[in-house]
């Protein structure tokens, strides 16, 4: 972080839109601690998935703390700020979306490539409201770890849709077709006014959820659109262990 990043570029005059918006997702990698103490025990059976998410959670940290040093450098957040905005998120617990490990693997797949997108864009943004060489640096490493993630989660899906179709659909469907971002819509204050900043500046809306993220997984992973409507009302097969 400290050899990598452009930080003699902070722009102070970025429009503060943007810096608002890199509020909203510091906030949202602060939740790390949750993040990866309530899904380890899920997943703790299966060696791959586990250090998987040992080396993620160390790739997570540093999301946080990028974007946490660039508000501090650039001046858009005082230390004041930083260390309010640290107690707010740590003053509430997330808690995991879904109460099985497919069903987190097939959240896992899409959050990560939504945060890919919201990162991507939100670098477009930053481009276009002004230029901050630092911050642009920090969103095009951040958002190549976010793919990747998404990249292994995806790969693990497809591997459990050879196992038990069914069952990995039925958990596709419950994950995709209401998706939210963690954090942000149920435990960030302010999360009506944070949200409406993202659709403002055409960060992440459903449109963009729709066309980059839920259609690319199904077209990655072989599933078509009607399969993932159609309720399935046969009997469960096999339990797929984690
Ligand atoms: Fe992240
Ligand atoms: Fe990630």
């Amino acid at each position: 972080m400290a050899d990598d990043i452009p930080w003699d570029q902070c722009n102070a005059k970025l429009d503060p839109a943007v810096a608002d918006i890199v509020e909203s997702f510091t906030a949202i990698e602060l939740y790390l601690p949750d993040y990866n103490a309530k899904i380890l025990p899920v997943i703790r059976s299966s060696k791959g998935r586990a250090w998987f998410y040992a080396n993620w959670g160390y790739e997570e940290s540093k999301h946080s703390l990028a974007l946490g040093d660039w508000l501090l450098r650039s001046g858009h957040r005082t230390e004041k700020q930083m260390e309010e905005l640290e107690r707010r998120v740590f003053s509430t617990e997330w808690n995991l979306p879904e109460d099985n490990h497919l069903g987190m693997l097939v959240y896992a797949m899409v959050q990560e490539r939504a945060t890919w997108l919201n990162y991507r864009n939100l670098r477009q943004r930053a481009s276009e409201l002004g230029g901050d060489g630092a911050l642009e640096t920090i969103l095009k490493h951040v958002s190549v770890d976010e793919m990747a993630h998404h990249g292994f989660f995806r790969d693990c899906v497809a591997l459990y849709l050879k196992l038990d179709r069914t069952m990995v659909l039925e958990a596709m469907r419950s994950v995709m077709l209401d998706f939210k971002m963690p954090a942000i819509n149920d435990l960030l204050d302010n999360n009506v006014r944070r949200l409406q900043q993202i659709y403002d500046l055409k960060i992440f809306d459903e449109s963009a959820y729709y066309a980059e993220v839920f259609l690319p997984i199904l077209q990655d992973l072989g599933v078509d659109r009607t399969e993932l409507r159609r309720r399935n009302l046969g009997m469960r097969s096999v339990v797929v262990k984690p």
